[in-house]
């Protein structure tokens, strides 16, 4: 059913995306959600400043993942040139969306007057939106520019619904909504009831985020707030599998594929081996461990894989600590396959 439904005076097919996740997002998880029927992925947040640049590392992060077939480009940046350029040479790669961030509240980025700091110079904000726009369409594309905010800075600077009137007035095609604020984090809960007002203040498609854990997470947060769409952050992470879970879950009001620890422990062998292939050993086996860690939260006996993993750091430990457990647990290991 999802596959039909179209994102409101969108192509954008769908309505569970992964959510940018620093750090996390890379194209081999992306990758891997799609496969796990995640309709669109959003990169890791990339600098306007390294991509105005065509810097090689900003490259890396937008790279597309071969099961991906709708992908948002996530740009952070508070230079109107540095943006327009950035949105310019993002637009070549032909998103489906490219996303702006104003709600990082990260003190390295809020410092610089970027991410969540935008929500308290609209004006600003304002001009970057129009900025990304222009840059899309000197690319020659119509590629919808979104804006990712937040509930405010704080508690008493609520002002979600006033910034995305404000993004769409500049220009913004879509609206991201995590509902915290700031000063919370990534602590507290996420409020419903501001998404839901965000969802009100405008007429394009919002896209609701946090605290999506579950299917039943999901389902609830489409029918509280009337969001057009959600984007699924730390609920992804070792848990791919959530989005097809969702899928049936919305469509038929039950989960029927379920995934036992044997499946669920060789797709962290499988997102291993692919992180391995695309990154290089050292660098892969540093950045998956939790990715891995996540992998065995929730399986029987762990904490015991757990306790292994975090002292592997080369491919071969990784596959050791695998086989010992399986061995242990008296899960079969099955052949790796995996297409990047
Ligand atoms: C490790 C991590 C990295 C994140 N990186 C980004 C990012 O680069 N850009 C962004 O807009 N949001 C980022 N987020 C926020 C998520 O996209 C999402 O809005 C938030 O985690 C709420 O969803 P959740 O409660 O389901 O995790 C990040 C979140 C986490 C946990």
């Amino acid at each position: 059913m999802n596959e039909v439904n179209l994102l409101p005076g969108t192509s954008i097919s769908g309505n569970l995306f992964l959510a940018p996740m620093a750090g996390y997002t890379d194209f081999v998880f992306r990758s891997l959600c799609a496969e796990f029927g995640a309709d669109l992925c959003y990169t890791e947040m990339v600098s306007c400043e390294g991509l105005a640049r065509l810097n090689k590392k900003t490259a890396e992060l937008m790279k597309s993942g071969s099961a991906e077939k709708q992908r948002g480009i996530q740009l952070f940046g508070v230079n109107p040139d540095s943006c327009f350029e950035a949105a310019k040479n993002a637009a070549a790669l032909n998103p489906n969306i490219i996303d702006f961030n104003c709600g990082c509240p990260v003190p390295k980025v809020v410092k610089t007057g970027a991410g969540a700091a935008l929500m308290r110079n609209l004006k600003l904000l304002k001009e970057l939106v129009a900025a990304l726009k222009a840059g899309t369409e000197a690319a020659g594309k119509k590629i919808p520019i979104s804006v990712k905010i937040r509930a405010g800075w704080n508690a008493e600077e609520i002002n979600a619904p006033e910034t995305a009137a404000a993004a769409v007035e500049a220009g913004a095609a879509i609206i991201g909504i995590h509902g915290r604020t700031r000063a919370q984090g990534y602590s507290g809960t996420a409020d419903l009831e501001i998404i839901r007002n965000v969802k009100k203040a405008v007429s394009v498609p919002v896209i609701g985020s946090g605290d999506l854990f579950s299917p039943l997470d999901i389902k609830r947060m489409l029918e509280e707030t009337g969001v057009d769409a959600v984007m699924i952050a730390r609920g992804a992470v070792g848990n791919p599998q959530i989005f097809i879970q969702t899928k049936e879950f919305l469509s038929t009001g039950e989960i029927r594929t379920v995934f036992g620890d044997a499946e669920k422990l060789q797709t962290a062998r499988r997102h291993l081996h692919a992180s391995v292939a695309a990154f290089g050993e050292r660098r892969a086996c540093k950045e998956i461990r939790k990715h891995l860690c996540a992998y065995s939260k929730g399986i029987r006996n762990g904490t015991v894989l757990r306790n292994r993993i975090v002292h592997c750091s080369t491919l071969t430990e990784y596959e050791e600590a695998f086989s010992d457990f399986f061995q242990s647990e008296g899960i079969e290991s099955l052949p790796i396959d995996f297409h990047l």
